[in-house]
């Protein structure tokens, strides 16, 4: 049985209860997510043949510092950097080295801040100078299959809905979506209920409520969607070792639809895309 809790009562752990933001709380959401959003729009000129994820980390790190931010994936069930940088058949959670990133690659950067209590999620597909056709097309695929999971928020819909419109897409353009990561509720926990599948029926989970707030994340691969994790316990990758994607934003419920948090105020959610 699903149970909705209001968010200003609710103990500060997850205890499957779905929490309902106000107005307030919202207010606190645009502002971490919107920390995020430019975080994300900085690294768009940075990431370039030759640049290290640990120089992306560090720079992370500062950002966040210069705004009174923490990074929430820092010492995070022992996780140990700033944000997370998953290159070409990585799927997800891959952890900044000092190898530069390469011509041809795409990495994505994802990044959490934590700013006054609220966590601000969202991550981005970045080109390394230039890139093959194929690996365009998957990230304008997945792209397309965030906004289109987004599009099915509303009150009264439910969580299926998100995960069909992903599915449905991702399918239909010879793609598959990766089973094994989730979006998830956020707010004042980084993670929290519900789990957002970006795969399933219109008619499955949860129901959607006006002050929700959480993740879609879909990650779409070339190949097929099976991924196992590297002995260093985090770095997810493709079985088959095809290419994969993914982007992510923070969105709220609304009477109508939803809000997009961690919309780029410079319009650069889609680098490299146009
Ligand atoms: N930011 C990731 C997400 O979208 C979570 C990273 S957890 C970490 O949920 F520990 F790997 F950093
Ligand atoms: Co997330
Ligand atoms: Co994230």
């Amino acid at each position: 049985m699903v149970t909705y809790i209001d968010a200003a009562t609710a103990p500060l752990k997850n205890t499957g209860a779905i929490r309902l933001y106000g107005a307030d709380d919202f207010e606190g959401m645009r502002r971490a997510c919107q920390l995020t959003a430019r975080c994300l729009d900085a690294l768009v000129p940075m990431v370039k043949p030759g640049v290290t994820t640990a120089a992306i980390d560090n720079f992370v790190f500062e950002f966040g510092a210069d705004h009174g931010a923490i990074p929430a994936t820092l010492n995070y069930r022992g996780y140990k950097y700033s944000v997370c940088t998953s290159i070409n058949h990585v799927v997800c959670h891959g952890m900044p080295d000092d190898k530069p990133l390469r011509d041809g690659d795409i990495v994505n950067i994802d990044v959490t801040f934590l700013l006054d209590g609220w966590h601000g999620d969202s991550s981005r597909m970045y080109p390394v100078g230039n890139i093959k056709r194929a690996a365009e097309r998957l990230m304008e695929v997945t792209h397309e299959c965030l906004m289109r999971g987004i599009a099915a928020v509303r009150p009264g819909a439910r969580t299926g809905a998100i995960g069909e419109a992903i599915q449905t897409y991702a399918e239909a353009e010879r793609c598959s979506v990766v089973r094994d990561f989730c979006g998830h509720g956020v707010g004042r926990l980084f993670h929290d209920s519900p789990n957002i599948l970006h795969y399933g029926k219109a008619n499955e989970g949860p129901e959607l409520r006006e002050g929700m707030i959480f993740t879609i994340e879909p990650m779409i691969n070339l190949g097929k969607p099976h991924v196992k994790v590297l002995s260093d316990g985090w770095t997810a990758v493709t079985r088959d070792r095809s290419l994969t994607a993914q982007y992510e934003h923070t969105v709220g419920v609304t009477a109508t639809g939803c809000e997009i948090f961690t919309l780029s105020p410079a319009g650069l959610d889609r680098p490299g895309l146009g």
